[in-house]
Formats: structure tokens, C-alpha cells, sequence
């Protein structure tokens, strides 16, 4: 049996009030469907098929590298008749699953327990809500079987009271489906053709409807405002904060850590509040990541800390290094072990190596030092010639002063000290004081002027 997962993202949200289609709305630093195609990618064997409409080629186009079928539905005239877009391209022997592109917590476990429910007739997810406004509600028969969904537009009082909603999650045979699509009618508040009427519809067939309830009632949230655009936030922030503490990380407060990528952590890492995690970001063993931090991107070493309000991006960071705080990291940093970056220092693209320090106020960019260099507090490597970037070589145990202009290309040998406030432009030797200021003088006698009379 093949299974085909049909994702319903036409749909304009007009409650988002935005110039963005809904399904690209960003959740945890990905559009809004991405979250539900990733989980429908990791169903086994699952051909995905996503209906788009709303906002055009521009939902497709976020999507380059997609392996799923898109499927236009021209104008939205419900989610039956975006469904019913999808069915020529399904096998009639296939199982169908639909997801909704604005449901997007819902866990891969639960769309595998209802594709298994299906194989009897049709499984719809339900849950029951403290607050069911705004969704669809079951609608069960003096036994208790499920008989119909009526949208909350379409539903009397009684029904409203109904506190077990539907999730928008179904799955069904195609062939019966494709039957129940051709049968639907328009004839509801919202003057469009609900997916949901297919129960009603299997019901009077005879066919068997299974009402699986989720007990979590985060994952089938539907996110149609940027207030549940929020709390769909929060719920992915807590989601992946709590599996990182699985993994061993100590965090301040779990509320305000940001974790918008990938993150891998060993064990007794600290993270502390106000920290954003972006991208793929490795935190090594006993790793620490200080107030109000920027990762991305990042490979942090054991041992490690990251004072407050550094932002890093792109970088590797070796064992026992020390960086910031108010430090900035740019892409192609590479610290070795012990080496330490202070306050106000930017780093681009160069290797500092083993022990080396840069602590204060300096800009290093396209420079290789070496091991156990010292760049005093000031110093600016010039990479930049208005035209062209020049890389600077520092060799090890070199001793920079405070205040000096390294003009790229440019080389300092081993154990060379450069004397303070020096503009070095020429290659300065190993193993010798290169001073390139001029000399001090003192004016015995020198008078201040003062002030003429007029
Ligand atoms: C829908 C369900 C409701 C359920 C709720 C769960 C129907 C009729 N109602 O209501 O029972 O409780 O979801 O969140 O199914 N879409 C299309 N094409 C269309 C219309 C919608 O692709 O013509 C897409 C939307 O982009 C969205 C999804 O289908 O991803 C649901 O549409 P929406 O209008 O948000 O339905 P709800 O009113 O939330
Ligand atoms: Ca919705």
C-alpha cells in the first residue's frame, strides 16, 4: 500500500494580515509549511503532494529543493476542492493523508498512528480543546459514533458547546475519498466545499470513521493570526529547549533561550538567558554561552565560554577559548585551543592560534596568527585597500603593541614585537622590536601661548 500525503497550503489567511502568504509566515526561522513537509518527509515512502494557490509561484519558489508534487488550486474554494486537486495524481490502491499547512506542530507519530487507523476506512484526528472556537467540531450520535464535522461558521448553539475539535488531520482509502470529493456541495456559510463533509458522507456509505484523539493539544494547534503564529513559536522553542536539556544542557530559563536551527550539545553545557541559536551549532562538553548571545552557525569547543553579548557567526571554536563579552565573530574565525578574543574585538575570516590573545577594541580580518601571539588592545589589521582585501601573517609569539595598523599584504615574523602605535606596512622581522612612529622630542623652554589683546 502507498502512501500519499497531501498538504493543503492555497489558502490566503486573511486573519494573518500580511502581505505574505500564511503557509511562508516564518515559525522558528523556516516558512510556516516547511515545518509540516519535513514531517511529512520523514513518513516512510510518502509521495508529498502540496496544493498551492494563495500568493502564486511565490509559495512554490521558497521551496527549490522540495521533492514533493505541486499542485495548483487556482482559487480557494475549500479544502475539499483542494484535496480533490491532488487526486489525479493519486493511485486509486493508494492510502491518502491530509495535513494542513497551518498545522504545524503536529508529530510524525501521530500522522503514522492515523495512516494506520485508515487502513479500516477513514481516521480523523480530534482532540478535546478548553477553547474550541475557531475549529470544526465532531458531532457524535446517541452511541457515540462519530456521524459528521460541522464547522463552527455552520454550527448551532449546541453544537458549538462540542468540545472535541477537528484537527484538519485525516487520512483515508483513495478511492473512497476521490468518490466523497466528487460528491461535495457548497451549500454551508462559507459557501465553499469542506473536506470535512466527506465524513458525513462515509458515514452514510457505511464506511467505518475513527476518531483518534491526541492528547496534546499543542501539536494540532491551527495557526491562523500572529497570535498563534506566537504561540506556535513558543511551543517549537519549548520543544527543542526541553531536548536539549535531554541531551545535558543546564539552561538559565528555559523561556528565553531561542533555538532556531540545529543544536548538538555535550555534556554540562550552560546556557544563559537571552541566547539565539541559529543554524547548525555544536556545543562541546561544559561549554558555556553567557547573557544575551548570537550563534550561528557555530562550533563551540569544550570547555569553552562565550561571555554576555557576543554575536558569532560562522565560526570554530577550539577547547578552552575565551570570547567576548561584547565580542563579535564573523564568518571563517578559527580560534585553536586557550586562544581568547575580548571585549570589542571583530574577527573575520582568520586562525588565531593555539594561546593566542586579541582582548581589547581590535579589528582582525583575513589573518593568520600564530601561537601565543599577543595583539595589544587598538590594533587593526588594514585587510582593505578600497579595491582588494590583503591577508596579514602573524608568526608565533609574536608581540604586537597597542594601537598598531597592520596595512595588508603585510608579514610578522616569529617572536617579533612591534612597538606601540607603529603603522607597519613593510614586513617586520622575526625575533626583533620594528617601531614605525615618529620619534618623541621634548621643547625645553616651549612656551604656551595666551591670549593676544585686541
Ligand atoms: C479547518 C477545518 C476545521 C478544522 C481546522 C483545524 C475545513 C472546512 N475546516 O478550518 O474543521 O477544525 O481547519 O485547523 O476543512 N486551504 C486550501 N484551499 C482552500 C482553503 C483552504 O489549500 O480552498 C488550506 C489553507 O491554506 C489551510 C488549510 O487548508 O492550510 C485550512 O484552511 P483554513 O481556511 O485555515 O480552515 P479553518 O477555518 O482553519
Ligand atoms: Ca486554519
Amino acid at each position: 500500500m502507498s502512501l500519499d500525503v497531501v498538504i493543503l497550503a492555497a489558502g490566503q489567511g486573511t486573519r494573518m494580515r500580511s502581505g505574505l502568504p500564511k503557509v511562508l509566515q516564518p515559525l522558528a526561522g523556516q516558512p510556516l509549511l516547511a515545518h509540516v513537509m519535513d514531517m511529512a518527509a520523514g513518513l516512510d515512502g510518502a509521495h508529498l503532494h502540496v496544493v498551492y494557490g494563495h500568493g502564486g509561484d511565490r509559495v512554490p519558489a521558497a521551496f527549490p529543493d522540495a521533492r514533493c508534487s505541486w499542485v495548483e488550486q487556482a482559487s480557494q474554494l475549500g479544502t475539499g476542492h483542494a484535496v480533490e486537486q491532488a487526486m489525479p495524481g493519486i493511485d486509486d490502491e493508494a492510502t491518502v493523508l491530509v495535513l494542513y499547512g497551518d498545522v504545524p506542530l503536529v508529530t510524525r507519530e501521530t500522522a503514522v498512528a492515523l495512516v494506520r487507523s485508515a487502513s479500516r476506512g477513514v481516521a480523523l484526528l480530534t482532540a478535546r480543546l478548553p477553547d474550541p472556537s475557531g475549529y470544526g467540531r465532531i458531532v457524535r450520535d446517541a452511541d457515540g459514533r462519530v456521524e459528521r464535522i460541522v464547522e463552527q461558521k455552520d454550527a448551532s448553539p449546541e453544537e458549538r458547546a462540542i468540545d472535541e475539535v477537528n484537527t484538519g488531520l485525516m487520512a483515508a482509502p483513495a478511492r473512497l475519498l476521490r468518490d466523497w470529493l466528487s460528491r461535495l456541495d457548497n451549500a454551508n456559510a462559507q459557501g465553499e466545499f469542506y473536506l470535512t463533509d466527506v465524513v458525513g458522507l462515509a458515514v452514510n456509505d457505511g464506511v467505518a470513521v475513527e476518531a483518534v484523539e491526541s492528547q496534546d493539544a499543542e501539536e494540532v494547534m491551527g495557526v491562523n493570526d500572529k497570535i498563534q503564529l506566537a504561540e506556535a513559536e513558543a511551543g517549537i522553542r519549548r520543544r527543542r529547549v526541553e531536548e536539549l536539556m535531554r541531551q545535558g544542557a543546564t539552561v538559565a530559563d528555559p523561556g528565553r533561550l531561542d533555538i532556531r536551527g540545529e543544536v548538538t550539545c555535550g555534556q554540562d553545557v550552560f546556557l544563559d538567558v537571552g541566547v539565539v541559536l541559529e543554524g547548525e551549532v555544536r556545543l562541546g562538553d561544559g561549554a558555556r554561552v553567557g547573557p544575551y548571545c548570537v550563534v550561528r552557525d557555530c562550533e563551540i569547543g569544550d570547555g569553552t565560554t562565550v561571555h554576555p553579548h557576543s554575536v558569532l557567526e560562522g565560526a570554530r571554536i577550539g577547547s578552552g577559548c575565551s570570547v567576548g563579552p561584547f565580542a563579535r565573530l564573523r564568518p571563517g574565525t578559527e580560534l585553536s585551543a586557550g586562544a581568547r578574543v575580548g571585549n570589542f574585538v571583530e574577527v573575520k575570516n582568520s586562525q588565531l592560534g593555539e594561546g593566542s590573545k586579541a582582548n581589547h577594541l581590535s579589528y582582525v580580518g583575513d589573518t593568520t596568527v600564530g601561537r601565543d601571539v599577543n595583539i595589544g588592545a587598538g590594533t587593526i589589521t588594514c585587510n582593505y585597500d578600497g579595491a582588494n582585501k590583503h591577508r596579514t601573517v602573524i608568526g608565533d609569539r609574536a608581540f604586537i603593541g597597542s594601537g598598531v595598523e597592520l596595512v595588508a599584504p603585510v608579514e610578522v615574523g616569529e617572536g617579533a614585537t612591534i612597538g606601540a602605535g607603529s603603522t607597519v606596512s613593510k614586513d617586520a622581522p622575526p625575533e626583533a622590536l620594528t617601531v614605525a612612529r615618529s620619534r618623541q622630542m621634548t621643547v625645553k623652554g616651549w612656551k604656551r601661548p595666551v591670549k593676544g589683546k585686541t
